[in-house]
């Protein structure tokens, strides 16, 4: 089969499609016909080698995929071969068949595609987690997102809308903040590319859109260094900071000093320690997104459909800083 088996790190554009062996379908997996891929900013990393953690070389990368599941492996009962599904698995994504853990594999509803499946799954999931598990986002809160035209962004504001929160969406263009508006975001902030002048003019911003001085209930922030900082303090009272990740590139550091002023409370939200520690309430997550996929009620935003030999285009894409929405790699039969 094609795949991008990684031999060593490396830029996106250093990884090549090549023919591999089929995985073998073990105890407790899937075996998984690949449709669609769904690219993440998580994946431009591990292909460079700067994800959390690193697998050994030689690899297959990937790790959102949706497709049909042709085999299953002993013991496995809650799927059949001919079950469409989506998956987000840790590696291996990356190729026309995938060997999944029956753990993360989730069956479509009809009406949900293969291609808003796999654009949706990790940031979906990863949004769920921040806005109801770890911030526990209710009607009326106020909700601020950071790169909330990216994809983990756009699902934590839809996510949000779903729940009543009234939501404000940083963006760093004009051009991206249509899909925050689409997204239901009460007001866009477009964010200043100086620091300091970020910090004051987001806290300004933010409370001109509420008309009042309260400030925010919870920021979900995916893009730290100064950003970071300028949504903490776009907080009011008793006000959350749910880190969900890096995409500027910088790792902030919280004042203490600011937390206690404000009654804030700063926490991660880590998807896939979902999968060991939290299965049953991400899996829950997982189906109730997908619910809501299939009524129309969120979109997964895809934007851009790649061929197969595009895929890693698409990652340095993400990394250019070019993309919104969700890039989808259609794969076979598909394509
Ligand atoms: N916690 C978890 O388990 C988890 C899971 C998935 C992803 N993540 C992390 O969450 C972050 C966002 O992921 P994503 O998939 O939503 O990425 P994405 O689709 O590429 O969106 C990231 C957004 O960040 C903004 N941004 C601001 N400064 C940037 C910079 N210097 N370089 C690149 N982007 C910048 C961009 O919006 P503007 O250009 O409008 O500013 C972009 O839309 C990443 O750090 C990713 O690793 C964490």
């Amino acid at each position: 089969m094609l795949a991008y088996e990684l031999a060593a790190y490396g830029p996106p554009l250093s990884h090549q499609l090549g023919e591999v062996a089929e995985p073998q379908v073990a105890a407790g997996q899937v075996l998984i016909a690949v449709e669609a891929i769904g690219l993440n900013f998580p994946d431009a990393l591990m292909v460079q080698g700067k994800y959390q953690k690193r697998p050994q070389t030689p690899f297959v990368a990937g790790r959102d995929c949706a497709g049909t599941v042709t085999a299953i492996g002993a013991g496995v009962t809650a799927f059949k071969p001919g079950d469409k599904v989506v998956a987000q698995v840790f590696s291996g994504a990356f190729a026309e068949k995938v060997a999944a853990p029956v753990d993360r594999v989730f069956l479509r509803p009809d009406g949900v595609s293969a291609r808003d499946a796999a654009g949706a799954v990790t940031v979906f999931n990863t949004a769920f987690v921040a806005v109801a598990i770890r911030a526990e986002v209710k009607a009326g809160d106020r909700v601020i997102v950071t790169g909330a035209a990216g994809g983990v962004g756009a699902a934590a504001v839809q996510l949000a809308v779903n729940l009543g929160a009234d939501v404000v969406g940083i963006v760093s263009s004009e051009a991206k903040a249509e899909l925050v508006r689409r997204a239901g975001a009460r007001a866009i902030v477009i964010a200043e590319r100086d620091p300091d002048l970020l910090k004051q003019a987001f806290k300004t911003q933010v409370r001109q859109a509420w008309g009042d001085d309260r400030g925010g209930n919870v920021a979900i922030d995916t893009v730290g260094g100064a950003t970071f900082d300028a949504a903490l303090r776009a907080l009011g009272f008793a006000g959350k900071l749910v880190v969900v990740g890096f995409a500027s590139g910088d790792i902030p550091a919280a004042k203490a000093n600011y937390l206690l002023y404000n009654n804030l409370t700063v926490m991660g939200a880590p998807l896939d320690i979902h999968f060991d520690e939290a299965l049953e309430r991400i899996r829950a997550g997982t189906s109730y997104w997908l619910d809501l996929l299939s009524q129309d009620k969120v979109q997964a935003n895809v934007s851009t459909i790649l061929p197969f030999d595009q895929l890693m285009q698409g990652l340095q894409d993400i990394l250019d800083r070019k993309v919104t929405g969700k890039i989808v790699v259609t794969v076979g039969a598909a394509a």
